[in-house]
């Protein structure tokens, strides 16, 4: 299965080219993800030259967005599809006139991340839907332990990550208006929220979990998926409503996609 997987983001990335859609087809989403990273680590006042990995950072296009925004911190993207780092060393090299520092990207598994970098040498440590991707929770909260140690004492874990009490309401809600449940993909495995909080508060000293994209998935999954629904039509992720729903203040928690801030 784990073999099936990796196959399919090599696949992905080789089928996206230079196309932004290697790792989601909703952009509008990735785009609230950027910011909401982008502002979160805004808010830490990181002194200059603070290392931040990106784990899972695919094609590289968030990671390179939020170092272009961030740019006196220093980023390293980490993927264990070959394909996928080779697209955003290439994405790297095009906009390095933009970044104004290197940005590394390399070839790496969340499961064996001990060995790449140096225990206690990181400040901020980020995963975008990366650890969905792994096949059971164990390998989930063995990878976040790994992540921990290589955390400096005060780092940040900050994990946006799908949860399934934020499916579960979803689906109550569009069934409530007679729409089909959303089921997870196949190679995916959401975490179990209360599981979760559980294990992280014995890791980290503080906790906490931001419900950023409720109100984005309220607007696109429940109104307009109605709407569509109601007109006969398939629903579309270049819809302009995704561009509208990116703007709408938190609310709700609607959405399976949430943002963990950890602090060691
Ligand atoms: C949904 S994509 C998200 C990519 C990127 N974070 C973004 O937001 O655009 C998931 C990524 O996680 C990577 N991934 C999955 N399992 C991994 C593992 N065990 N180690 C490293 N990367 C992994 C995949 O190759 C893929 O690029």
């Amino acid at each position: 299965m784990s073999t099936a997987i990796k196959d399919y983001w090599n696949q992905r990335a080789r089928q996206a080219a230079e196309s932004p859609t290697a790792t989601t087809d909703d952009i509008h989403l990735r785009e609230l993800e950027i910011r909401t990273f982008t502002e979160a680590i805004q808010r830490l006042n990181l002194p200059d030259d603070s290392a931040v990995v990106d784990v899972g950072c695919g094609d590289g296009f968030s990671t390179l967005q939020i170092a272009e925004r961030l740019p006196k911190l220093r980023f390293t993207g980490v993927d264990y599809s070959e394909a996928m780092i080779a697209t955003a060393q290439r994405r790297a090299a095009d906009m390095a006139g933009r970044l104004g520092r290197p940005v590394e990207f390399r070839v790496g598994d969340a499961t064996a991340l001990e060995g790449l970098f140096p225990a206690g040498s990181l400040d901020v440590v980020l995963t975008d839907r990366c650890l969905i991707n792994l096949t059971s929770p164990e390998a989930q909260y063995d990878a976040i332990r790994q992540l921990h140690t290589l955390l400096k004492p005060g780092g940040r874990y900050l994990a946006i990550e799908n949860f399934t009490s934020g499916q579960e309401e979803l689906n109550r809600t569009r069934a409530a208006l007679g729409l089909k449940e959303i089921p997870v993909r196949w190679h995916n495995l959401f975490f179990r929220e209360d599981e979760y909080l559980a294990k992280m508060r014995t890791l980290y000293r503080q906790v906490e979990i931001v419900n950023f994209s409720s109100a984005y998935y309220y607007a696109t999954r429940v109104i307009y998926s109605k709407y569509c629904q109601m007109r006969g039509e398939e629903p579309d992720y270049r819809h302009e409503i995704h561009q509208l729903a990116v703007q709408l203040p938190p609310m709700g928690a609607f959405s399976p996609i949430k943002l963990a801030i950890l602090t060691k």
